[in-house]
């Protein structure tokens, strides 16, 4: 199975102008005609920009902060809609017991959680359930972003944890710029959330101010979700939330997943939580794929005054 790794496009192909696992087919009607319940908080992203972070924040804020109650893994709190389409070997579900992630009928565990559930979900606009689309229903929607050279980087290096790439990183890079990575194209998926950002319900978030201000974001997100918060709880929130303190907590930082990895092929450089920086990309990409990404972004993005710091 392991060669399979190395052609991970005959596991992907393009839906509705997104490239997506191929067995997503099997849960799109399910998904497109979800019945979206309005008290549930969606959070959205583009993998890799910050998705963990913001449902960690999320959660909390609408659970009262109760630290204790989120020592359950994230994945069990905040599950992700599509996410039995994303698994590639379908023994995986006989693990169901060890891997904390609802894999077997993800729709299903969702619709039996109790409403709020923040549903995490990296379908991008055009794939989400017809009632959001069509504004029939209007769920919170908390959308997060991040500036695509961290964002690719990042990506880079977690599929490799997952051993679904193998490459180098430029070759990595050439495939996100070509749309070829799970849930690409990359400005396809920012902008229609950012078109809408000025909605009721819709925030929209950026890795970079959770990084610049983590407490700023923290109270407008509690605003944004109707709830109060206190100096002191928005201070000991953004302590739980600092990378710090999530590279240690067991219910968010994946490491099971880096386990099972390694279980294939160690890798001893692997980690979910891996930097966390704004800026990394200036250490690991050469400045001619600087040039490459600054002239892509350009030219995707003029004139929407989507900027990233
Ligand atoms: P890096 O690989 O650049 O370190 P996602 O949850 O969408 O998969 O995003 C993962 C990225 O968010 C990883 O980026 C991870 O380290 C970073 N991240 C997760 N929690 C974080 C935190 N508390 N502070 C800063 N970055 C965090």
């Amino acid at each position: 199975e392991l060669s399979d790794l190395e052609n991970a496009d005959k596991w992907s192909q393009y839906i509705n102008g997104v490239f997506i696992p191929k067995r997503f087919l099997e849960i799109q009607d399910r998904v497109s005609n979800w019945e979206v319940r309005e008290d549930d908080v969606w959070i959205v992203s583009f993998p890799k920009t910050g998705t963990t972070w913001t449902q960690e924040m999320v959660w909390l804020i609408l659970n009262d902060l109760d630290y204790k109650a989120a020592e359950q893994n994230l994945l069990k709190r905040s599950p992700q809609l599509e996410a039995s389409a994303l698994v590639r070997y379908p023994w995986l579900n006989l693990m169901w017991t060890w891997i904390p992630q609802p894999i077997t009928d993800s729709l299903k565990y969702v619709k039996n959680q109790k409403s709020p559930v923040c549903i995490k979900t990296h379908l991008p606009w055009n794939l989400l359930p017809k009632e959001i689309q069509k504004k029939i229903k209007k769920p919170k929607i908390i959308y997060i972003s991040r500036n695509p050279k961290d964002t690719c980087i990042s990506y880079y290096h977690f599929s490799r944890l997952i051993k679904e790439f193998d490459g180098s990183l430029e070759e990595f890079c050439n495939k996100f710029l070509a749309g070829n990575v799970n849930f690409a194209p990359f400005w396809n998926h920012v902008l229609p959330f950012w078109k809408r950002r000025n909605d009721s319900n819709i925030l929209f978030l950026k890795f970079e101010e959770l990084k610049q201000d983590l407490p700023g974001a923290i109270r407008k997100t509690a605003t944004f979700l109707g709830k109060d918060v206190s100096a002191d709880q928005v201070d000991q929130l953004a302590k739980h939330l600092s990378f710090e303190s999530m590279k240690i907590n067991p219910a968010v930082n994946y490491d099971w997943l880096v386990k099972l990895s390694n279980l294939y092929k160690p890798d001893e450089s692997n980690a979910f939580m891996r930097q966390g920086k704004v800026g990394g990309f200036k250490d690991a990409l050469t400045p001619e794929m600087i040039i490459k990404f600054d002239e892509w972004t350009e030219e995707c993005i003029k004139g929407t005054g989507l900027t990233y710091p």
